[in-house]
């Protein structure tokens, strides 16, 4: 299990003079209970890279806690839980390294060419592809040797990035159904992040909605459906918003269910029940 408890991820702006700060994550509490499927959705900005890499152990928090089966991460020991996680990003493009064909890729992940034979059939990569090069791979191909990579090290959890949103939308369903394929040989921990919550609601067991680095939403998507008029709109594909409401809630703006008190007012949590909880007024 992993979880995240009242985590702040705070950038500092760069530029020579500049000492401006940006808050990229606000008090973020976050469970990842082995075996489920989570869901990580929010549009371009909200916070969802840094997100995945704090939870894939690349970044650590500014404040609060990363627990793995409830130990303390911290800078000492975070090598020994690297392993259990394997991270797959938006742009395959960018995180293979075009110096290495896809074997040597492969071998910097598990020397043993056994291992990347088995894990090639798995993950259904040709072996004639592996002499190439990343430039010489279609999009498909590439992000198949980045899936391939970050499972090779046997991890319990599987982060997805945005891993399919670069790629057209036959190549997007076929690494989808491969997900469910290679689920079925052994249960992974999926955390799937997309800004695209109908694919990951059909992929996650439970969804995480954020918007300016915070959580707003969470909700199983086996009992219940999102109640928050924000995620009610991602899901009809609403076009959102354009000038956030700064000191209320955010989406007073184009709400069409808004109440005085969500102009100025903040709302917090409100669990609707075990295994829902959202912020919004109409649910106070
Ligand atoms: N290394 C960094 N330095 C400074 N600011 C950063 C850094 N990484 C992210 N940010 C800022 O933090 C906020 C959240 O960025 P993040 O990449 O996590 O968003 P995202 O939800 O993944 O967006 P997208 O859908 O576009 O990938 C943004 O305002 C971004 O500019
Ligand atoms: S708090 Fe108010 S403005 Fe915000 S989503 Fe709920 S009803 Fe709409
Ligand atoms: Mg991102």
């Amino acid at each position: 299990m992993i979880e995240l408890k009242s985590v702040y991820k705070k950038y500092k702006i760069k530029g020579f003079f500049s000492k401006d700060e940006i808050y990229a994550l606000k008090n973020i509490d976050i469970t990842i209970e082995n075996g489920k499927h989570i869901g990580i959705i929010g549009e371009s900005g909200a916070g969802k890279t840094t997100l995945g890499k704090i939870l894939s152990l690349i970044e650590m928090p500014t404040s609060g806690l990363v627990l793995f089966d409830n130990k303390s991460v911290t800078k000492d020991n975070v090598r020994e839980f690297r392993k259990k996680i394997g991270a797959v990003f938006q742009d395959p493009s960018t995180s293979l390294d075009p110096r290495f064909t896809a074997m040597a890729t492969l071998k910097e992940a598990k020397p043993d060419v056994n291992s990347i034979y088995k894990m090639c059939e798995r993950v259904n990569i040709k072996k004639e592809l592996l002499t190439k090069h990343p430039h010489q791979l279609s999009g498909g191909e590439q992000q198949r040797i980045a899936i391939a990579r970050a499972l090779l090290p046997n991890p319990e959890y599987l982060l997805l990035d945005e891993a399919t949103s670069a790629l057209d939308m036959s190549t997007q369903a076929k690494i989808i159904n491969l997900l469910c394929d290679i689920n079925r040989d052994k249960r992974y921990t999926y955390i799937f992040i997309s800004h695209d919550l109908k694919l990951a609601n059909f992929i996650s067991d439970k969804i995480y909605v954020l918007y300016g680095g915070e959580v707003i939403e969470v909700y199983d998507k086996a009992n219940d459906k999102p109640l928050h008029p924000y995620t009610v709109s991602l899901l009809k594909d609403a076009k959102t918003i354009e000038k956030e409401n700064s000191e209320g809630c955010f989406f007073y703006n184009v709400c069409k269910e808004r109440k005085n008190i969500c102009k100025t007012g903040k709302p917090s949590f409100k669990q609707i029940n075990s295994h829902h909880k959202l912020k919004c007024f109409l649910y106070d």
